[in-house]
């Protein structure tokens, strides 16, 4: 697995612990490796942008798993350049594992995706042949994928895992909570248009079920919720009476970065239990995802 100790990375393994698998994880430095060895995680030294040292590090694996991300958290995001080696990671470093994954021999091969590439499309249900928009926020995620269609053919199997908004115990929720507590906007978009949400905890169980599907994209996420009621959830989690929503010069000025964040998208991950027999322990978005991680700062003083 790339990406072990990402938020991705860290539910897959447990999950695919939970299962009775053992995961081999990139560490990209002796520190990482360290970090690997305590989650159980047998630490490769590679580079996620060097072929060889990467397909010696797939060597006796069954499966690759690219969960690598590097996503900037918060105003940071807009900020020129702040997005390159996120979109490399995507674009180029997926070529490279994908290629690494076929030196290597080995035959299956799943890929993190979004389903935040899909187009907008109101109150309509979106599934896996719905269009998607691809803007050049989106291209490095699309680009992914395709690596991922290519490799697979008749002996090989490569799976796209589009999943939904991570809600959950990782940065991106913490800071929103932390704005909301204080009285800031959380939201984007309309109140009253779709999002695709998943828990950290199914975004593992996926991972799990991908070892079983048939070459193919995904939807992964619980059932589409609308944006208000997100809104109103972080709020009610920061003991707010109501949030917020950005302004709309805000997402202007955000620009595509901000764009795909704001569509309508209510997507069903329905193909994905049909396929590969998943189904989400966290099926419904609802206040009970935030009230644990405040539970968890009450007690740490994290976030
Ligand atoms: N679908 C979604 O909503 C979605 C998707 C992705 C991320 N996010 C959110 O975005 C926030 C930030 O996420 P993040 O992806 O930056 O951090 P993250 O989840 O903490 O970790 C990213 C993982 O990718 C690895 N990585 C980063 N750069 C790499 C490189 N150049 N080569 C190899 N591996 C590399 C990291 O490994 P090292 O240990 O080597 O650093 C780490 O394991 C989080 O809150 C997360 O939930 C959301």
């Amino acid at each position: 697995m790339t990406g072990a100790t990402g938020v991705m990375g860290r539910a897959a393994t447990t999950a695919l612990h939970a299962a009775g698998h053992s995961v081999t994880g990139l560490a990209r430095d002796p520190d990482r490796a360290e970090m690997l060895k305590r989650m159980q995680v047998r630490p490769v030294p590679g580079s996620l942008f060097d072929r060889e040292t990467l397909a010696s590090a797939f060597e006796g694996c069954d499966v690759v798993c690219n969960m690598a991300t590097s996503i900037p958290v918060g105003r940071s995001g807009l900020r020129p350049g702040a997005w390159k080696v996120n979109d490399r990671i995507r674009s180029e470093g997926s070529r490279i594992v994908a290629e690494a994954a076929r030196l290597a021999g080995i035959r299956r091969l799943v890929q993190e995706s979004v389903s935040f590439v899909y187009a907008d499309k109101g109150d309509g249900w979106i599934d896996e042949d719905d269009p998607i928009s691809v803007t050049n926020a989106a291209e490095p995620v699309v680009v992914a994928e395709t690596h991922t269609e290519r490799f697979a053919d008749n002996s090989r199997v490569g799976v796209v895992l589009r999943f939904g908004n991570i809600i959950g115990d990782d940065i991106m929720t913490h800071r929103r909570l932390a704005r909301a507590r204080a009285g800031q906007a959380v939201g984007l978009g309309r109140p009253e248009s779709w999002m695709h949400v998943v828990h950290p905890d199914d975004v593992g169980t996926a991972v799990v079920a991908a070892l079983g599907a048939p070459s193919g994209t995904f939807n992964v996420g619980a059932d589409p919720v609308r944006r208000g009621a997100v809104v109103a959830a972080f709020a009610a989690a920061a003991g707010q009476q109501e949030g917020s929503f950005y302004r709309s010069l805000v997402v202007r000025f955000g620009g595509e970065r901000l764009e795909w964040l704001t569509r309508s998208q209510r997507v069903s991950s329905e193909r994905f239990a049909r396929s590969a027999g998943w189904k989400a322990d966290q099926p419904e978005f609802g206040p009970h995802w935030l009230s644990q991680l405040v539970r968890v700062r009450g007690a740490t003083g994290r976030g």
